[in-house]
């Protein structure tokens, strides 16, 4: 017999046997696993958290926003302030309104303004503490479309603003790619990783009252990292349309953005580079 045909009744036979005796004792294990960790959660005491979360709904204009207590069992949720959103939506009052997509900080979604700083719900851990409510507001200062759901139209328009993307007068010769040093490419670590959340320019006292005109922290920080791309040729001109009294200049380097920003980066840094440059260049 040759060794492909020995090899081939062998494993027929390994799972003959594991049809026949295996699988049902490996079901049972299954069975009897998953009956035990459930009597376990039953066994688990309710821990219910109040949620207080900002209502508000565009088809009552007249109607002032509220927060409205729903009440979560943590035992029975994922561990961040989203995984609650979600549940509740979906268990309890379907017409509760945010945004979220990613659910691991990436997408930049789920801003919102958690027990008074603006973070990300998804990567928020709920605090276990269930004597005290969980405040959840949508982020401040903006107009609201629905109960968390911010209007980021200008903010979009903002960053528009900026030319967020490469420009050259003269492209690469080889028509292919734009070659770039590791030591120009490490200049926008701690720049690119910006998901455009909003919530450090929502945090900022200057953006809450110019915001039609001063760009804000996230804005800038992006304006700025466009201005240090080693294969961007319109330096100049990114500067030049900073330079006005409120574009740029109402930063007071308070520095709420870069404490609250939920990636870690430092927009207030980044502007205060910018200013360095509009003074030197
Ligand atoms: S440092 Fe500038 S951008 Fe940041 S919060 Fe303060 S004023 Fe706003
Ligand atoms: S700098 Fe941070 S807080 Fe601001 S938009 Fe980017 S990721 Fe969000
Ligand atoms: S859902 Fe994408 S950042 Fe939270």
């Amino acid at each position: 017999m040759s060794s492909i045909a020995l090899q081939t009744m062998k494993s027929s036979v390994s799972r003959r046997w594991m049809s026949a005796a295996a699988v049902p004792l490996t079901r049972s294990l299954h069975t009897t696993s998953a009956s035990m960790m459930a009597s376990a959660a039953d066994a688990k005491e309710a821990k219910i958290k109040t949620l207080e979360i900002y209502r508000w709904n565009p088809d009552k204009p007249t109607e002032k926003p509220v927060l409205q207590s729903y009440k979560v069992d943590l035992n029975a949720c994922g561990p961040m302030v989203l995984d609650a959103l979600i549940k509740i939506k979906n268990e309890q009052d379907s017409t509760l309104t945010f945004r979220r997509s990613c659910r691991e900080g990436i997408c930049g979604s789920c801003a919102m303004n958690i027990e008074g700083g603006n973070t990300l719900a998804c990567i928020s851990k709920i605090d276990k503490d269930t004597s005290k409510p969980l405040k959840i507001y949508p982020l401040p200062h903006m107009n609201i479309v629905k109960d968390l759901v911010p209007d980021l139209t200008h903010f979009y328009k903002q960053y528009k603003s900026i030319e967020p993307f490469l420009k050259q007068r003269t492209p690469p010769t080889d028509g292919k790619e734009n070659l770039q040093t590791i030591e120009d490419r490490k200049k926008l670590d701690g720049l690119y990783e910006c998901i455009l959340c909003a919530c450090c320019s929502t945090s900022c006292p200057s953006y809450w009252w110019n915001q039609e005109e001063y760009l804000g922290p996230a804005v800038l920080m992006q304006a700025y990292r466009w201005m240090i791309d080693s294969r961007d040729q319109f330096g100049p001109q990114r500067r030049e349309k900073l330079q006005n009294k409120m574009s740029l200049y109402r930063c007071h380097t308070i520095m709420n953005c870069s404490k609250t920003c939920p990636k870690g980066l430092q927009p207030g840094a980044a502007i205060a580079k910018i200013k360095l440059m509009m003074a030197t260049e």
